[in-house]
């Protein structure tokens, strides 16, 4: 189920519009990679649920994301979709963003009601929180801004 041979995993992109259900319906804003970063995944990637380390503008955050289908909503297109555990007070469009992944969580999943969707993506970054805190996952934070 996870990758672990792929991790850490670096990638880097200029953050494009989602399909826009983030902060509105959901109120979990998420910064989304274009569509070539999401290309150059290795074939064995797996989807799901990933934690790791984000750097925005010189500036490192942890971080939470979905890789896949969002099987909830039925997208047709695969997405990299990153929650920053940072609350910002401006639109991140057109920012550049790194990140590594150092982390797998749990496989995406359907759920019966957004509430459901929404609790789910709370405890993934309660436990991406919790993790990132362990000194190997810690060490992995400053090679983000030198490796990518
Ligand atoms: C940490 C995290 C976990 C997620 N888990 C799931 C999931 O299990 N199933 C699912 O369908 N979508 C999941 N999503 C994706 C959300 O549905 C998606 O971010 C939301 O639809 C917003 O997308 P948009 O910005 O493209 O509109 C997850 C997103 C994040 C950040």
């Amino acid at each position: 189920m996870s990758n672990d041979s792929l991790l850490p995993y670096y990638a880097k992109g200029t953050i494009v519009k989602g399909f826009g259900r983030g902060s509105k319906a959901l109120g979990i804003p998420t910064a989304n990679f274009p569509e070539d970063v999401v290309a150059q995944l290795p074939e064995g990637f797996n989807t799901g649920i990933y934690y790791g380390w984000a750097a925005l503008e010189g500036e490192i955050y942890k971080m939470v994301m979905s890789i896949g289908w969002n099987p909830f909503y039925q997208n047709e297109k695969k997405s990299m979709e990153v929650h920053i555990l940072h609350k910002f007070s401006n639109d991140l469009h057109g920012r550049e963003l790194k990140i590594v992944i150092t982390g797998f969580i749990r496989p995406e999943t359907s759920f019966d009601s957004v509430e459901a969707l929404i609790a789910a993506i709370n405890n993934d970054i309660k436990i991406a929180d919790q993790r990132l805190e362990d000194p190997k996952m810690n060490e992995l934070k400053s090679t983000l801004l030198t490796d990518c």
